[in-house]
This record gives structure tokens, C-alpha cells and sequence, in this order.
């Protein structure tokens, strides 16, 4: 169990860090690092220097041009700074919710989530410290205020600040009383720092100061770092000295923004691991059974009456939303309607006591959100699923639960849709438990499920070579057929949608039981076909829809979770992934969709990354 869990401590990056302490402009250097650091998507984005009267911090809503123009405007000289862009998990962006915040002479910057902050925020009220943001960051610098004083050193008020919190987190602080230093320290967020000839970087990730130094330390857990412009000390969060040489990094910046992957899609697929972990943190108590159903935004009295739910959605989104529904139907018994969003909108819906539903990665989906608004006009409630704190959809929901995967920067969908899944999933077992649809044994098992996910999903990425040997032989394919049954063919449509979509190649999902009403008459040589092949009550009926399939000299690749290595030989390919439940199944079998989508849009030359006539985010009918 422990090792289980050990994702559930691990943190995507959402935000961007950046210091510098030396000899030369530090807030050029940070304005620069903070450039480097856009392409992980931002809201918002400040930095804090030393000037004369003291810590100065200027910060704004937007891009990184409207912080330099606001810096422009009276551009001081500084040794030493700390620089940020926002990616909001709590909080919607705001120049008052923006980093870096300050309490006093203490200004950080943070990259994660804190768990804890509320309790934190309420105590540290009633302590008297004043809040002037919705940000769980800034519980983090009035806990070190509360700590620090002439006898204790800035590190050691991290110290004893960091005991009371949990979560995750990669920091960077400084004090005005303590010129020249900067504290940072790393927990389950990364943080980095670049030695240079007298000067050091801190950072979230390598390109933000790439054009300054190669040589690299990565900290590892639970590790800090004390910086001045005389040197740099590195102790465990005890105080134990630590040793650790610097490596030099040969990425370019470009290759650097991808963390070293080729394509922020393949960057995104390795991502979903610490995406699910994110998504999941703070929200359900396997010991219990219990879902945080606070995290949904809807009060269990409005829930209690619901007789209909309805989830909309486009593309991506809408296979989600089809998973969900057979989720929410198996486990709560609410009835589920699911439709596209651009239908939906016209088909004049009876709506009555019901939920509506919408997910969307963006929270912009221009179809997405008219239907919203037209199940609101309508009466219904409004939830969204979402991974953009402060989108449209966001803002105009009566509630929202937030993806946590960070920025989606390639077209094609893929850690989105995971935790799409997982939001519906913890929405289903939480509704399903309170309408006492599940006992508590049931939930605590439903639960537990989760804690081993991300080290399942880690199990079929490393599958990633054998999939590239069956894409080598597959690419030249002009048809695909994707099929699955039952909860698993909004996969097989999923699977379809992410070839097509950056390989070019023609490629459908259907039921597999739907073969005999006319797909089979595509089926030659030429066509290969990807099944979903559980080990669930369906397993049959698929087998045998594989043999239709193979008895008319189709190609079969199979993904299965069934062990019989018998069954496996019977295929041209197949992909073993580990056995799940049947819902979380659906995750561990996308997984392998994706990374053959991947390669072989590659293979065939395609921008997997932006794809031809495609955008990231639809926001016109
Ligand atoms: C999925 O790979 C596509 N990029 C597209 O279908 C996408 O899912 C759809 O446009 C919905 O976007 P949304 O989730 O941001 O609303």
C-alpha cells in the first residue's frame, strides 16, 4: 500500500519558478527564465527583487509582456530576485491571487497544491495575520513569518514552518532582513538549481535559466537549498549537509520545454501517472469509503433529489462523458443521458430535477458552453468538470470540480481525458454511497482501487517500445477499426478519435457487436483492428467478435488484461495491461491507444503536437 501511494505524493507542474542571486540584473535574467517557462501555461506571473526600501514585488494578471511593461515603467537594478507564472489551482487568476506573495518581510513563490491550507488559513487567522488572497500559497509565507526573527535564519523558519503542512510543494523564499539569500526546497513539486560562475538559479524545470548554465542539480525530496551570492548549501529538511555534483545538460531549450520528450504529446501521455495522483489528492479516504464530495461543489441536498443526470461535452470530452454514464448508472443507479454538446443545444431536452454536466478540458468550448447555458435557462443544475481554473465554464457553473493535470499543451487529448475519468468516477462512488446505492465496504474498496492506479498506468507506459514495434508495421494503414463493448467502447471511439486526429488515417470506433451490421464489410487484410479485450463479462461475446474479424483475414491487435498466454498468441499483436476494476480498466487501456496514436503519427511525418485544421480549444461553433 505504501508504495501504492507513493504517486498520490507526487505532484505535475502547474506554476513556473525562477531565481537568481549574483552579479548580474537578476529581474532580466528572472523576466527571461519566466519566458522560458510559458509554454507550460500561466494566468498570471510576478517577481520580488531586493531593492533599496527593501523586498519590492510587482506582479499582474496576463502574460509575461504585461509584467515587463509594468516593470519597465521604473526598472530597478537588483542582485537578487525570485520570478513565477501562475497556473491557478485555488483561487481564480488575479493580480491579488498572482506570485509572489509576502507576509511582511517574507515573499515566496510555490509550485503545488497544499493540502491542509484551509486549516492552516483559519488558525493563522485567528493568530491575527492578515490574508489578501485566496491562494493556499500564502499560508505558506505567514507560517514562516510567525517563525522568523533575528535568531533564526530564514532556512530555519522553513523548518519549522514546513512541520505543520502537507502537501505538495517547491518553494523558493526570501527575507528582506537576510539580502542575497534564497531559500528553496522541494516536496513531491521539482526544483532545480543552475551553478554558474558566481551566481545561482532556482527553478522549476531546466530552461528556465538554460541560456545561462548547463551545469544542473536536481533536488531530491525533501531536500533544500540556501543560495547567497557567496555560495550554495544543500541539507535534507533536518539539517543533515548533503552532496550533490552538478550535471551538465545537453538538451536545447526547445527539447528542455518538453521535459526531453520529442512532443509534449508523448510528454503528456508519461505525464498521467502524477496527473491522476493530482487529480485524486485531497479528494477521497480509501479507510472510510468517503468521497470529498465538498471538491464537487454540490450540497448533498441538491444531489439528493436529482432524478436525471445529463453530461455534455465535445470530442475527447464526450467519450469521457461516455464512460461516466455507464460509471454513475453501475455504481448510483441515476439514470445518465449523455450527448454532444452541439446537439444537445437544439434538440429541445426535458431537462425536469436533473444535473447537467459538462466536461471540457479548456472550459471554452464554445458548444460546450451554450449548452450549459441552456440547461441553466432550463432549470437544471450546473456542474462542470474542468481542468482551466477561471474558464468560462468554470466562472458560469453553479460548481466545478478541477481536473489537476496541469497544462494540456498538445491538440490530441490524453491526460485530460484520464482524469475526466477519475472526476466521474469519484463523482459516482460518492453519489452512489450517499443514496446508499453502495455499503461502505463496497466504496472503501472503490477507493482503495485508486491507490494503485498510477503505478498500473507506470506498467503500460513502459510497454511504450513494444507498441512503436507494432505502429512500424501498422503506420502505412489507410483504415483502422476501433472496437470494445460496454464501457469500453466510448474507449474504442477514444482510441479511433486520437488516430484520426494526428495520424490522418481513417479510423472509427464502433461496438464491437455492431461488426455484423455493416463494419465487417470494411474488414480485409488491409484493415487493421484494435479490440478492447477485458477479462469482464463481455470477454466472450469479444473473443468471438475477434474471430468474425480474423476468419475474413483482418488484422487483430488486442489489448487485454487477460494473463493466458494462449489467448494473446491468438492475436497478430497483443497488449497485456495489468487487471483493474472494470472502470478504471477503461484508463489502462487508453493508455496503449494513445502511445500508438502517438507513434504513428509520427512515423507518418504528422505534427502530432498541432495537428492540420485542428485547435486546442474550439471556441467558435
Ligand atoms: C481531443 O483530442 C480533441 N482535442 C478535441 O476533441 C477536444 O476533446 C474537444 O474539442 C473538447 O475540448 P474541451 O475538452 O476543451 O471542451
Amino acid at each position: 500500500m505504501l508504495l501504492a501511494t507513493c504517486y498520490l505524493l507526487l505532484a505535475t507542474n502547474m506554476c513556473g519558478i525562477i531565481g537568481y542571486t549574483g552579479k548580474k540584473d537578476a529581474v532580466s535574467i528572472i523576466l527571461d527564465g519566466l519566458r522560458r517557462l510559458e509554454y507550460r501555461g500561466y494566468d498570471s506571473a510576478g517577481v520580488a527583487f531586493f531593492g533599496e526600501k527593501g523586498i519590492e514585488v510587482r506582479r499582474c494578471r496576463g502574460r509575461i509582456r504585461d509584467l515587463d511593461a509594468l516593470i519597465e515603467a521604473n526598472k530597478p537594478f537588483s542582485p537578487t530576485g525570485i520570478g513565477h507564472t501562475r497556473w491557478a489551482t485555488h483561487g481564480k487568476p488575479s493580480e491579488d491571487n498572482a506570485h509572489p506573495h509576502r507576509s511582511d518581510g517574507i515573499v515566496l513563490v510555490h509550485n503545488g497544491i497544499i493540502e491542509n491550507y484551509l486549516d492552516l488559513k483559519r488558525r493563522l487567522q485567528e493568530e491575527g495575520f492578515k490574508f489578501t488572497s485566496e491562494t493556499d500559497t500564502e499560508v505558506l509565507c505567514h507560517l514562516i513569518n510567525k517563525h522568523i526573527n533575528p535568531e533564526t535564519p530564514l532556512e530555519d523558519a522553513v523548518r519549522k514552518a514546513l512541520k505543520d503542512v502537507r502537501g505538495a510543494y517547491a518553494i523558493a523564499v526570501m527575507n528582506e532582513k537576510e539580502p542575497g539569500k534564497i531559500v528553496g526546497i522541494r516536496k513531491d513539486s521539482p526544483l532545480v538549481i543552475g551553478v554558474g560562475e558566481g551566481e545561482f538559479f532556482i527553478a522549476s524545470d531546466v530552461p528556465a535559466f538554460l541560456n545561462y548554465s548547463r551545469n544542473v542539480i536536481f533536488l531530491d525530496e525533501g531536500e533544500m537549498v540556501v543560495i547567497t551570492e557567496g555560495g550554495m548549501k544543500i541539507t535534507t529538511l533536518d539539517g543533515v549537509l548533503v552532496h550533490k555534483n552538478s550535471e551538465s545538460v545537453s538538451w536545447s531549450p526547445a527539447m528542455a520545454e518538453k521535459g526531453g520528450y520529442k512532443h509534449f504529446m508523448l510528454k503528456e501521455i508519461f505525464e498521467q501517472p502524477r496527473s491522476i495522483a493530482d487529480t485524486l489528492r485531497g479528494r477521497f479516504y480509501p479507510e472510510s469509503g468517503e468521497v470529498n464530495m465538498e471538491e464537487f461543489g454540490i450540497g448533498t441536498d441538491d444531489l439528493k433529489d436529482i432524478e436525471k443526470i445529463f453530461i455534455v461535452a465535445c470530442g475527447t470530452s464526450w467519450h469521457a462523458s461516455l464512460v461516466g454514464k455507464y460509471i454513475i448508472e453501475e455504481l448510483a443507479r441515476v439514470p445518465v443521458d449523455v450527448d454532444i454538446a452541439s446537439e444537445f443545444r437544439y434538440r429541445n431536452p426535458i431537462l425536469g430535477k436533473s444535473l447537467f454536466i459538462a466536461i471540457t478540458q479548456s472550459g471554452e468550448t464554445a458548444d460546450t458552453l451554450a449548452a450549459m447555458r441552456e440547461a441553466k435557462k432550463r432549470g437544471a443544475k450546473t456542474l462542470t468538470i474542468c481542468n482551466v481554473v477561471g474558464s468560462t465554464a468554470a466562472r458560469e457553473a453553479d460548481a466545478v470540480f478541477y481536473t489537476h493535470s496541469g497544462p494540456e499543451i498538445g491538440v490530441a487529448s490524453t491526460k485530460a481525458f484520464t482524469a475526466q475519468i477519475i472526476g466521474l468516477y469519484l463523482f459516482a462512488a460518492g453519489i452512489a454511497h450517499m443514496k446508499g446505492r453502495i455499503n461502505s465496504n463496497s466504496a472503501t474498496e472503490l477507493l482503495r482501487d485508486l491507490l494503485f492506479l498510477p503505478e498500473m498506468i507506470e506498467k503500460v507506459l513502459a510497454k511504450d517500445s513494444e507498441i512503436l514495434k507494432i505502429a512500424k508495421e501498422l503506420f502505412k494503414a489507410e483504415d483502422f477499426l476501433y472496437l470494445g463493448r460496454g464501457i469500453n467502447y466510448p474507449i474504442a471511439l477514444e482510441g479511433a478519435l486520437k488516430l484520426k486526429e494526428i495520424s490522418y488515417i481513417h479510423a472509427e470506433g464502433y461496438p464491437a457487436g455492431e461488426m455484423k451490421h455493416g463494419p465487417i464489410a470494411l474488414i480485409d487484410e488491409a484493415v487493421p483492428s484494435v479490440f478492447l479485450l477485458p477479462k469482464d463479462r463481455l470477454y466472450e461475446k469479444v473473443l468471438s467478435n475477434i474471430e468474425e474479424v480474423r476468419s475474413r483475414g483482418g488484422k487483430i491487435i488486442a489489448v487485454t488484461n487477460d494473463v493466458d498466454e494462449d489467448v494473446c498468441n491468438r492475436f497478430d499483436y497483443c497488449i497485456s495491461v495489468p487487471d483493474a476494476n472494470p472502470f478504471l480498466s477503461t484508463i489502462l487501456m487508453i493508455v496503449p491507444l494513445q502511445l500508438l496514436a502517438y507513434h504513428v503519427g509520427v512515423l507518418r511525418g504528422c505534427d502530432v503536437d498541432q495537428p492540420r485544421n485542428l485547435a486546442k480549444s474550439v471556441t467558435v461553433e
